[in-house]
């Protein structure tokens, strides 16, 4: 029986561990109610007692060893709930980790703002939900006039006389800086704006713009062509050329729509500038004195450009997006291909 034990001391000495899968298979084998050791403990007792002494100390001394070889093994091969030790290869690359991305209007919105504030203009913000006054009465929109059908209102139910709705154009916000403000003014207003219009590629009833206003002593067209051209260099490169045709909007007096070269075909000619080789890109015009009396700025002294325009328009022309929905839909594979422009 010695021989045996000492052979199995020899055997477990050589018994590879590295996994915890060998650990276990160890244990089975030696150390459980039917492993090999325990059967030699069985055994031990049907010995004639001369022999019990020398063989005992060696039995014990092998069931010692076993159970250390197994205490070192599990130390060792002790990984976190199944994370084989094979399976671990630190030098594969790490799983990739997506990053958010700025939504292409705020990006856009951004380059806008930054580009006027670079000479001058001081951004402001107001309400969405309007009052009649600021979205129409101090434009010099008169009650029964036409042109407040241009802009299909989203009214919203109120008790009392006051009637509110969800702006239309964020020149309101402007008649509240020049009620607020003594000229020079030099603004831009950002923001959502909201109009009752049949959803398509090319119109919602959500989306945002850009006015701007420009309030001070003998401010002239010149200066407002000046400050336009300035931007859409800015915003598309030196190459672009700009145009206005005359127009019509309440609160402005001679009032412009402002187009640019086609960036498609450069002036060529192509389907999304109908062959004309320009796209418009805003409404202008030198601020009607009427608009300026009614925020109290004298308009014998003062005059004023303004300008809007809509962030996805620019947008749309600058990524060459073809759809205004796409803004809305939340879809991440649209979303995502902005994720390098910052
Ligand atoms: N408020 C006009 C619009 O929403 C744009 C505009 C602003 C036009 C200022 C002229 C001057 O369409």
């Amino acid at each position: 029986m010695e021989e045996k034990i000492k052979s199995f001391l020899e055997e477990i000495k050589g018994f590879p561990i590295n996994t915890e899968e060998e650990a276990e298979n160890f244990r089975l084998k030696y150390l459980s109610k039917k492993g090999l050791i325990t059967s030699l403990f069985d055994e031990f007792k049907t010995l004639p007692p001369e022999h019990r002494k020398s063989t005992g100390k060696i039995l014990n001394e092998l069931k010692q060893a076993a159970e250390q070889k197994l205490a070192d093994a599990k130390a060792s091969t002790h990984q976190p709930a199944s994370i084989s030790h094979k399976l671990l290869d630190l030098s594969l690359p790490a799983d990739p980790f997506t990053t958010g991305s700025r939504h292409p209007i705020s990006i856009v919105r951004k380059q806008m703002t930054d580009i006027f504030t670079r000479i001058g203009f001081v951004v402001s913000e107001g309400p969405e939900i309007e009052d009649d006054w600021h979205n129409f009465g101090a434009l010099n929109f008169p009650a029964d006039h036409p042109a407040r059908d241009m802009q299909d209102t989203f009214f919203v139910e109120s008790e009392g006389a006051d009637k509110w709705l969800l702006r239309t154009h964020t020149s309101s916000v402007q008649v509240r800086v020049m009620e607020n403000q003594k000229p020079p003014i030099r603004t831009i207003s950002p923001g959502r704006v909201y109009r009752n219009e049949t959803i398509s590629a090319r119109a919602h009833c959500q989306f945002h713009q850009v006015e701007g206003l420009y309030i001070d002593e003998g401010v002239s067209f010149a200066d407002l062509k000046q400050t336009l051209y300035y931007f859409v260099q800015e915003m598309f490169g030196e190459k672009i050329e700009i145009r206005f045709r005359p127009s019509f909007f309440p609160f402005t007096e001679p009032s412009a729509e402002m187009d640019i070269t086609c960036l498609i075909c450069e002036g060529k000619g192509c389907p999304v500038c109908k062959h004309s080789g320009w796209v418009e890109i805003m409404g202008c015009g030198m601020v009607h004195p009427n608009v300026l009396e009614n925020c109290k700025i004298d308009s014998n002294k003062y005059t004023g450009f303004a300008f809007g325009m809509g962030i996805e328009r620019i947008t749309m022309l600058k990524f060459r997006i073809n759809d205004l929905r796409l803004f809305f839909e939340n879809d991440m594979r649209f979303l995502s291909q902005f994720r390098s422009v910052i």
